[in-house]
């Protein structure tokens, strides 16, 4: 995929109107719906800030949760979680959606940017056409969920005319969503076929950044995947055995492959329709000489639960009846080594569960390791990021992605629509 893309410094947007998306998609608290993490937030502000500057009028749009956009589509889901249809009600469905508001990021933006952020009462309505048309320049409006329109994620065409048309004739648009670049939505990718389209500064950084890892690594290049399911990672397995010179596999996912080289793994997270795919890819990364790295050792127990009274075995020991939940402290050094002697480091996913305080040694570690390495080091969203910032190493790492399904798609070299349609370099 072309990784060189226009962006914000290479067009003129004094005095125009730019439609910029955003991934306002932020973590809420169940009960109050207060905003609980506002990295997306932050991570916003460099683009909306230049683009404020350079005279420009911005209309920035974003997503928040999965909305349903029609009554049929939220009776459809609560059937599904056991209602009776007879008892949902078009107000229940608009009490749901109202959760869903972007208006608490609206506060949280005026807040961060210390200017008035004009709230739109929905996306493309009477109320955001009026407010769009009176934005001035160096004024931000923000516009309502754009999952409450059903256009969104089907990508229809009117929906996304009507999106860009806020912008008017000579507007621009800008991407800087880069957690939703792997969707093919209208404000994401639909209405690029309606206005000039480049990127912001945030997009710009993570394609430099993750492209260059990819494309011209520092070497060696050590990739770390973890987390649950092998069939999560199984592309980004796929691609990296082209491109990496060490492959560290942890997590649950661990023991698919641990299985495929023929030992026991009990009771451990174990996807039995993997296994076949688990051996090729260790046959293919010794054709490649891809060196692929497993833990040695393994912290088990017989229950899923957070306990210190675990035992540590070699991974090619494990009993019957326990099930593997971290990495263990030979695996750590094993790991370690390989992390410190590399020119670049991708990390995507915990080493254990997590979770479990006692069993979040492993990927500690790890974060540690990235956190005092020379390397050029990037986290892809998720659990690691999250491991990261608690630890307290965020500022030691090159890069956190703000993206989640999305780091991954680009770790598998997939194209990505909301990067594709943006204007080539
Ligand atoms: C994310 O949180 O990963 C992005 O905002 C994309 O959200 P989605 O999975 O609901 O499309």
């Amino acid at each position: 995929m072309n990784y060189q893309k226009k962006t914000v410094y290479d067009v003129d947007v004094k005095g125009k109107k730019v439609l910029l998306r955003c991934d306002f998609n932020v973590p809420q608290d169940k009960q109050t719906g207060a905003i609980t993490d506002d990295k997306r937030i932050r991570a916003a502000l460099p683009t909306i800030r230049y683009l404020l500057e350079q005279g420009a009028a911005v209309i920035a749009c974003s997503h928040l949760g999965k909305p349903n956009a029609t009554f049929d589509a939220y009776v459809k889901k609560q059937v599904e979680k056991g209602k009776k249809p007879e008892e949902l009600t078009e107000a229940d469905w608009q009490k749901s959606n109202k959760k869903l508001s972007l208006a608490p990021v609206a506060v949280r933006l005026s807040e961060l940017l210390g200017i008035p952020v004009a709230m739109a009462a929905d996306t493309v309505g009477p109320d955001a056409q009026a407010k769009a048309a009176a934005l001035k320049p160096g004024e931000l409006l923000l516009l309502e969920n754009t999952r409450f329109e059903k256009g969104e994620t089907k990508n229809d065409p009117a929906f996304a005319k009507a999106l860009a048309g806020l912008a008017g004739a000579d507007g621009v648009y800008v991407s800087d969503a880069f957690g939703t670049v792997h969707r093919a939505h209208a404000s994401t990718a639909g209405v690029a076929d309606y206005l000039p389209a480049v990127s912001g500064l945030l997009i710009q950084k993570e394609l430099e950044i993750m492209g260059g890892a990819l494309e011209n690594p520092k070497r060696p290049f050590v990739a770390i995947l973890g987390g649950a399911k092998v069939s999560d990672k199984i592309g980004v397995i796929n691609n990296l055995l082209e491109k990496a010179d060490t492959i560290i596999i942890g997590g649950g996912m661990a023991y698919t492959f641990i299985k495929a080289m023929g030992h026991n793994v009990g009771t451990s997270l174990l996807e039995a329709d993997k296994v076949d795919y688990a051996k090729e890819m260790l046959e293919k990364a010794a054709q490649k000489g891809v060196m692929l790295l497993l833990p040695v050792d393994t912290a088990i127990h017989d229950k899923f639960e957070n306990t210190d009274k675990f035992l540590t075995v070699d991974t090619a020991m494990m009993p019957d009846g326990y099930m593997g939940l971290d990495i263990g402290p030979k695996s750590v050094r094993l790991f370690t080594e390989a992390i410190r002697g590399a020119g670049t480091v991708i990390w995507n996913g915990p080493m254990g569960v997590f979770e479990f305080p006692a069993f979040a040694e492993g990927t500690k570690a790890i974060a540690r390791a990235l956190a005092e390495s020379d390397a050029i080091t990037i986290v892809g969203g998720g659990d690691s990021a999250a491991a990261v910032e608690q630890l307290g190493f965020a500022d030691k790492m090159t890069h956190i992605s703000t993206g989640g399904g999305a780091s991954l798609e680009f770790l598998e070299g997939k194209v990505l629509p909301g990067v594709a349609c943006l204007l080539d370099k």
